[in-house]
Order: C-alpha cells, then sequence, then structure tokens
C-alpha cells in the first residue's frame, strides 16, 4: 500500500504570521486525516519559525494516524521529541537561513552524531528515519546507523527545468529506492512534489510513502483542504500497468 504522509507546516506558518490561534493546525491535521492521510508531519525547526514545541504535544494526543516529526540534531528538539514521543522521527539536515530543506543529510561525515541520536531516540520507542540524497552510499551509512527507513529527496528532481534533466534525476530516485529496497530498508520519497511531477514517482516500485506539504497546503486555497488531499491520494497509487 501507498502511505501519503502531509506535511502541515505550511498551515503553522500562516498562523505565525500573526502569531495567534488561526488557522488551527490541529483541526487542519485532522481534516488531513479524515480526507485519506496516512500520516501527518511536522518539522520542528530550531528557530521554530512555523512548528511549536506545543504543537508536537497536541499533534501526538490528537492524532490516531502516524505522527512523523522532521527535525534535525538539536538538543533542545531531541528533548522535545523524547518527551512527546512522536510515531516516528525523520532526521533532516537545517540551516537557520534556508527557506525549506535543502538537501540530504551527510550520513556518510556524521555517522556518529546520527548514530548517538538514533540509539537515543529508538530507545524511546520512536522509529527513526533518514531524510538523505538519491546516493546509494548515504543509503548504506543510513543502515549502519540504524535508521529503519530512508527519506528520499526528491527537490533535484521537482526543480529539473529541462525534460532531460528531469529523467536523469527521476531515474536517481528510482534506483535509489531499490538500493534502500533491496536492503530490507523502508523507502520514502519527498520534497517538492506536487500535482504535476509525482505522478512519475509513483511509478516506481519499492516507495512506500509520500511525503508532501507546500503543494497539498497551496491546492488547499482553492479547492479546500479535504480535496486537496485526496487528489494527491489518488495520484500516489501506482499505475496498475507497473505494479
Ligand atoms: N520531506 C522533508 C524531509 C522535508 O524537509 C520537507 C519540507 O519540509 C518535505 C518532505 C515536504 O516538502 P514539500 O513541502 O516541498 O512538499
Amino acid at each position: 500500500m501507498r502511505l501519503l504522509g502531509v506535511n502541515v507546516d505550511h498551515v503553522a506558518t500562516v498562523r505565525q504570521a500573526r502569531r495567534g490561534q488561526t488557522p488551527d493546525l490541529i483541526q487542519a491535521a485532522l481534516v488531513c486525516e479524515r480526507s485519506g492521510a496516512d500520516s501527518i508531519v511536522a518539522h520542528l525547526r530550531e528557530d521554530r519559525r512555523h512548528i511549536q514545541d506545543a504543537d508536537v504535544f497536541k499533534l501526538k494526543t490528537a492524532l490516531k494516524v502516524k505522527f512523523n516529526l522532521e527535525m534535525a540534531i538539536h538538543p533542545s528538539v531531541i528533548k522535545t521529541a523524547l518527551e512527546a514521543r512522536p510515531h516516528t522521527v525523520t532526521l533532516v539536515p537545517e540551516r537557520r537561513r534556508e527557506r525549506t530543506t535543502e538537501s540530504g543529510l551527510d550520513v556518510v561525515r556524521d555517522r556518529r552524531r546520527l548514530t548517538v541520536a538514533t540509539d537515543r531516540l529508538r530507545a524511546a520507542g520512536i522509529e527513526v528515519s533518514y531524510f538523505v540524497d538519491a546516493v546509494p552510499a548515504q543509503i548504506d551509512a543510513a543502515i549502519a546507523c540504524g535508521a529503519h527507513a530512508v527519506e528520499i529527496h526528491t527537490g533535484p528532481y521537482a526543480a529539473a527545468r529541462t525534460a532531460v534533466s528531469q529523467k536523469i534525476e527521476a531515474l536517481r530516485v528510482e534506483r535509489a529506492v531499490r538500493h534502500a529496497v533491496l536492503r530490507k530498508l523502508q523507502a520514502h520519497v519527498g520534497h517538492g512534489l506536487d500535482y504535476k511531477n509525482t505522478a512519475r514517482i509513483a511509478r516506481f516500485a519499492g516507495v512506500e510513502e509520500f511525503n508532501i506539504g507546500f503543494a497539498i497546503v497551496s491546492e488547499a486555497l482553492f479547492v479546500g483542504l479535504p480535496d486537496a488531499v485526496r487528489r494527491m491520494k489518488r495520484l500516489i497509487r501506482r499505475p496498475a500497468a507497473s505494479r
């Protein structure tokens, strides 16, 4: 089965524009859940620019579906994760000035730090996924560190501007997914996926989970959140011919 994780950071971004209570993040997450989201994703950044610590605890309590907390290895964020105990943590690199996550983890370089953080999270009963570029060596290092899944960075594919470069990037993602699956690691994909570019990735065998935020929240402005989620859920279904 293909799973859809809906990232609700951008609902919180709108709320933080006025630093008030609306739009209600938990209500939005529950609407996504009722509309077919298989998990809810939220990124607690070190600068707390959108998701707040209190949101993490509220999401954990309110959701019936899996809660996937995206985060970098920062002491205050680790502390919140260990207290809130989301179902999954997706470890990502984080730069303060970036608009959104720009690249995958350098697992090969940061093996020691990642192993320590992964051990602590797993000891608390939390599954740990790593956000990595579509590079086999990074996937191999993720296995060595104890990750249960990798999320392959689809940003370069989404950003490709020509048919040729898009094809090359799609092929990289497909190979990375295959590399992970052959080594018994769950393969997730995410970043920059939208209503136009997701279908191609959905044809790849082995992708278990799609984590998508910006496109869904943007589309919701025009069609409403339930329809935006349902449409994406239909798109990630693998076409029958290539099953
Ligand atoms: N996966 C990861 C690891 C991310 O950092 C993000 C962005 O927060 C997403 C998925 C979702 O990306 P987008 O908002 O472009 O769909």
